[in-house]
C-alpha cells in the first residue's frame, strides 16, 4: 500500500533500494540517537527485514520519497516493539538532513498514524523516543500523541509517547 501527502510519497521498499538507504543510514545525523551507523550488510538484512514484513501483511517502514525531486529522503511507519514485556506497534522516523525542520517527518508520520488506525485498525500506537531528542519529541506531540511514561528501552532511558484509537477519533475534525 502507497500513503500520499502534499509534498510525500510513502511507499514499501524494494531491493532496489539498497544503494540510497545504505548511503543514508551511513550517515551520523540521519542515524542520530541509534546505536550509531549502518554498514552496508546491516543496512541489507534491515532492507530484507522490512521487505519481509511486508510478504507477510505485516505493520512495516515506508520509504520515504519527497515529490519535488523524487529523492529518498528518509524511511517511516512501523516497528514491531517489546516495550516492559508488552507487544507494541511503534512509529519510527528517520529523515535526510537537507530536509529537517520542514514539517516533513510530522507530514509522514501523521499519514502512518491515520493509516494506523483507518486500514490496520490497531488498537494503539506508540514512538519511542530518547529524552534529548527535542525534534523527535515534537514531531511525536504533532502527531497527537501524549507522553506516557519513561522507561529503559535496550539500556537507554526512552520516553513513551502513545496514542489510542478512541483519542485519534476524537481529535478528527
Ligand atoms: C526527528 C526528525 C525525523 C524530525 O524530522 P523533521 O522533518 O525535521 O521534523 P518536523 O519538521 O516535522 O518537526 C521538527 C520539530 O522539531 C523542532 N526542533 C528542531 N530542532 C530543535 C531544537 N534543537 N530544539 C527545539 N526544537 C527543535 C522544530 O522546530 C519542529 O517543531 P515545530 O514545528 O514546533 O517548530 C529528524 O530530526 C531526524 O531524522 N533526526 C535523526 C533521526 C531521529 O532522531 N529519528 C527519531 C528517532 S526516535
Amino acid at each position: 500500500m502507497t500513503l500520499e501527502t502534499s509534498r510525500l510519497i510513502l511507499r514499501p521498499f524494494r531491493n532496489e533500494d539498497i544503494d540510497l538507504l545504505a548511503e543514508l543510514m551511513a550517515n551520523p545525523d540521519f542515524m542520530r540517537f541509534s546505536l550509531g551507523v549502518f554498514s552496508r550488510e546491516q543496512t541489507a538484512s534491515f532492507l530484507e527485514k522490512l521487505i519481509d514484513w511486508d510478504r507477510r501483511s505485516l505493520p512495516s517502514q515506508f520509504a520515504v520519497i519527497h515529490r519535488d525531486d523524487h529523492r529518498l529522503i528518509g524511511y517511516c511507519g512501523f516497528f514491531h516493539q517489546q516495550v516492559d514485556g508488552t507487544s507494541e506497534i511503534e512509529i519510527g522516523y528517520r529523515v535526510h538532513r537537507e530536509y529537517w525542520n520542514k514539517g516533513l517527518a510530522t507530514e509522514a508520520a501523521r499519514a502512518v498514524r491515520d493509516h494506523a488506525f483507518a486500514e490496520l485498525k490497531l488498537p494503539r500506537v506508540i514512538s519511542l523516543i530518547h529524552p534529548d531528542n527535542v525534534p523527535s519529541r515534537r514531531v511525536a506531540e504533532k502527531n497527537g500523541m501524549k507522553l506516557e511514561k519513561q522507561t529503559v528501552f535496550r539500556g537507554f532511558p526512552t520516553l513513551v509517547f502513545a496514542i489510542n484509537r478512541k483519542q485519534w477519533t476524537g481529535s478528527m475534525p
